[in-house]
């Protein structure tokens, strides 16, 4: 039932009808101008370390099915893993692992050959998600601390400087001057979106600009619609691209005092970690308790 209460300004003659019906919702968090219902999936059931750590999350479109790096038990060799669970059925869940040691903390999907590309410690490696084979790449040799695919392979190697584009058997650097944390490139412009300790900044060719003096962003993140998320500790942001790159900035939309890591699923809502619990953030209808000003007629 909608009430309306018509609440008359004494000093000025403004007239402002005020939903107040709506009931609370505490699991619902405002993002932009967007009410999102927060709900708990279920745990991430990996070898986790004693205060869990997941980098980096993405999804196999076509099986949809969630891939995961975390950092293992102190015990274990291995500092990066990466593990993997069906959003379809959670009990189908594993931990990518081999004869070898390969600290596989970076990867990304080729989500049209329906293969996933792992960076570590022997270089780039490349698992058929449908033959569940892993082969050699690219880049054995170096250690690889980031990964991104988008019709090639980007990758960061440590210690070094720059973007290295795999173009076939070529090889091109991007923002060579600056040594990279986490990185995107977005689908439509080839517009570099990366933070490094100076910052989180958006860059093609030579034109590189800052958008936050932040340097500690924990990921980067692309939804459905081609928007760019950053996240760190304290909520999502949002990359608002600007055809002049010098007009982009960066704005947070959603307060979250315990982000993880952070993806889109193949319906664009959120999901984010917190400890090991997976989470899924839509929109509701639900105004998230803030007054809605139906009319101002001021
Ligand atoms: C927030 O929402 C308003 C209204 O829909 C929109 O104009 C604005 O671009 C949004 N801001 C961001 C950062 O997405
Ligand atoms: C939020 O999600 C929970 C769990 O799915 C559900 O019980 C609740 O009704 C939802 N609230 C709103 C306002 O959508």
């Amino acid at each position: 039932m909608l009430v309306l209460f018509l609440l008359l300004a004494v000093t000025a003659a403004a007239v402002v009808d005020v939903d107040v019906t709506e009931p609370a919702c505490p699991s619902c968090v405002l993002m932009n101008t967007t009410c999102y219902n927060i709900s708990y999936l279920f745990d991430l059931n990996a070898p986790f370390r004693k205060q869990v750590v997941i980098h980096r999350m993405g999804i196999l479109r076509s099986q949809n099915k969630l891939f995961f790096s975390f950092e293992p038990t102190i015990e274990d060799v291995e500092y990066y893993k990466t593990g993997f669970v069906s959003l379809d059925d959670p009990s189908q869940a594993g931990v990518i692992s081999g004869s070898q040691i390969f600290n596989f903390g970076a990867f990304d999907i080729d989500q049209d050959n329906d293969l996933v590309y792992f960076g570590g410690d022997g270089g780039i490696f490349i698992l058929n998600a449908n033959s569940n084979s892993i082969a050699a790449y690219s880049s054995l040799g170096d250690t690889v601390t980031n990964l991104y695919y988008k019709n090639h392979v980007y990758f960061v190697r440590y210690n070094d400087r720059g973007i290295i584009e795999k173009v076939g058997d070529n090889f091109r650097t991007l923002m060579e001057n600056f040594p990279i944390r986490k990185f995107v490139v977005t689908k439509k412009d080839n517009v570099v979106i990366f933070s490094s300790t100076l910052g989180l900044f958006v860059g093609k060719g030579e034109n590189v600009h800052r958008i936050s003096k932040n340097g500690y962003f924990r990921g980067i993140t692309i939804d459905l619609d081609g928007n760019v998320y950053a996240w760190w500790i304290d909520g999502i942001y949002k990359v608002v691209l600007m055809k002049n790159l010098q007009h982009s900035k960066l704005v947070r939309v959603a307060k979250i005092p315990f982000i993880g890591a952070m993806t889109f699923d193949n319906d664009n809502r959120i999901l984010f970690t917190s400890d090991k619990s997976l989470y899924l953030m839509e929109p509701t209808a639900n105004s998230c308790g803030v007054v809605k000003v139906i009319e101002d007629r001021a």
